[in-house]
């Protein structure tokens, strides 16, 4: 098994910073060397196969996106990145693992849609991965079949309150579900908004003649988050079921968030950084067609109403405790466009993948968040949301070798042509600029980025086993 040393370097968890080296045998973290300890021989760097120079810079636990949508069938479309692309993307911005949803149509068998993902990521992926099951019909098959998922290592499951006849499902379904995360161990996902309300305004724009993109963030007012996110909270409330809500973007949602963690509720929230640094006005109101670019749900929110920095705030709070991207990408030229002329025709989605270490590290630099916040936010906690941690989430002893080691003397300058590994045929990011640099990568001790080249092959990632929630109060 090859052997590495990473020297010099500043070690940042979520709880501290400070100087160590870290030796990698094969796949796994052997031994953090702080200094004056000479415990594993003084000429260790001579001995190793390989010794990566962190001077000056920082090293972390790879990110873990646990939330993304390769090849997502959505609209009539297919998200643009598939499981290949997408993951070695995710390499490039220092992403080591992703969770992404397997989808169950309806109709379909939970049991099939969760084969139908294994088959397309399996052999596929440059970085480790895991799924969560996207139930699209509660019925009794598929809640017979929910059930069983822990023992297929997949721990937890989404719901819909939006898209009414694709993926939505009501109260009462929503019930069923939750009563088997109560006792299941599953961690019930909910996007929540008020899909049957939403799709009310969406006909009334359009029969107004109001096309644009902008009217997507018109449609899916704020109001229609913050009810479906209480709808939510009382029906977890009901049934015991802990609850972890996506992408988060109204301020109005996350006070109710709030307010079911002060009541000691086993309520979770993520946001994603389109919500964090994108508007209505800016983006989605962009001249022409442009707006398409930014379409996703739930939308980004209005700058005026300042839901940006209240969402900021709730991360530096853990009113929400972490970021991932809801990676779902579509290009502009034969998906987005199917949208000219009714904004309710754009399929939903925006690529983040490559871009989150990068862009949540802005938020250090920026006096947003500390170092160790952004460790926590895009890895310690997303590890334990999601079963991993030990594994994954740390650099200890034991904990598969996915590192980062980041440049803060670095920058990044994201968009086409430049940081661009994501398919598509725009970015969302064009033009931002980032004081850092993802510098080196390794996953499972294998060196996957360095020098500004991509080292890895398709397949070096593997299907990673889950256990339940280990955030639970
Ligand atoms: O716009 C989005 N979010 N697209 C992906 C599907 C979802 O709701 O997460
Ligand atoms: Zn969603
Ligand atoms: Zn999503």
């Amino acid at each position: 098994m090859a052997t590495t040393l990473i020297t010099g370097g500043t070690v940042v968890s979520s709880t501290g910073r400070g100087p160590a080296d870290i030796l990698v045998d094969g796949e796994r973290i052997v031994a953090l060397l702080y200094p004056g300890t000479t415990a594993l021989g003084a000429n260790l760097a001579e001995t190793v196969d390989t010794v990566i120079d962190a001077s000056g810079k920082y090293v972390v636990p790879g990110g873990i996106d646990a939330h993304t949508h390769m090849s997502m069938p959505f609209g009539g479309t297919t998200a643009s990145d598939d499981f290949e692309t997408g993951t070695r993307a995710a390499a490039w911005g220092g992403t080591t693992m992703i969770i992404d949803f397997a989808v169950q149509k309806f109709g379909e068998r939970v049991q099939d849609s969760l084969q139908t993902w294994h088959k397309m990521a399996s052999g596929q992926c440059a970085v480790d991965y895991s799924f969560h099951q996207i139930v699209g019909d509660v019925n009794d098959e598929s809640l017979a079949a929910l059930r069983r998922l822990p023992d297929e290592g997949i721990t937890s499951y989404k719901l819909f309150m939006a898209y009414p006849g694709v993926f939505y499902s009501d109260d009462a379904q929503i019930l069923r579900a939750m009563q088997i995360g109560a006792n299941t161990g599953l961690l019930t996902m909910m996007h929540a908004e008020n899909g049957p309300a939403i799709d009310v305004l969406v006909a009334q724009l359009l029969a107004e003649g109001k096309t644009d993109p902008y009217y997507h963030g018109i449609a899916r007012a704020w109001q229609l988050e913050e009810e479906a996110t209480h709808r939510a909270i009382m029906l977890a409330d009901l049934t015991g079921a802990p609850l972890y809500v996506v992408h988060v973007s109204a301020k109005q949602a996350v006070a109710q968030l709030a307010a079911a963690r002060d009541r000691g509720r086993n309520v979770f929230g993520e946001t994603c950084p389109q919500y964090l640094y994108l508007s209505l006005e800016d983006n989605l109101g962009a001249a022409g067609f442009e707006g398409a670019k930014w379409v996703c749900s739930t939308p980004l929110r209005s700058r005026q109403e300042e839901h940006q920095d209240q969402v900021w705030q709730a991360l530096r709070t853990n009113d929400l405790q972490m970021v991932s991207t809801d990676h779902c990408p579509f290009c502009m030229k034969g998906q987005k466009d199917m949208g000219i002329g009714d904004f309710s025709k754009i399929p939903n989605g925006i690529g983040t993948i490559e871009h989150r270490m990068d862009l949540m590290y802005q938020g250090v630099v920026d006096g947003r968040i500390t170092l160790e916040r952004w460790v926590e936010i895009t890895s310690t906690t997303p590890a334990r949301m999601f079963g991993l941690y030990g594994r994954k989430g740390v650099l200890a002893p034991g904990a598969d070798a996915d590192i980062v080691v980041y440049d803060p003397n670095g920058h990044t300058s994201i968009g086409l042509g430049k940081t661009h590994h994501m398919n598509m045929d725009h970015s969302a990011w064009e033009g931002y600029e980032i004081d850092g640099h993802v510098d080196t990568v390794l996953s499972r001790g294998k060196v996957v980025v360095a020098d500004g080249e991509y080292r890895g092959r398709k397949g070096d990632g593997q299907f990673v086993r889950r256990d339940p929630c280990q955030y639970l109060i």
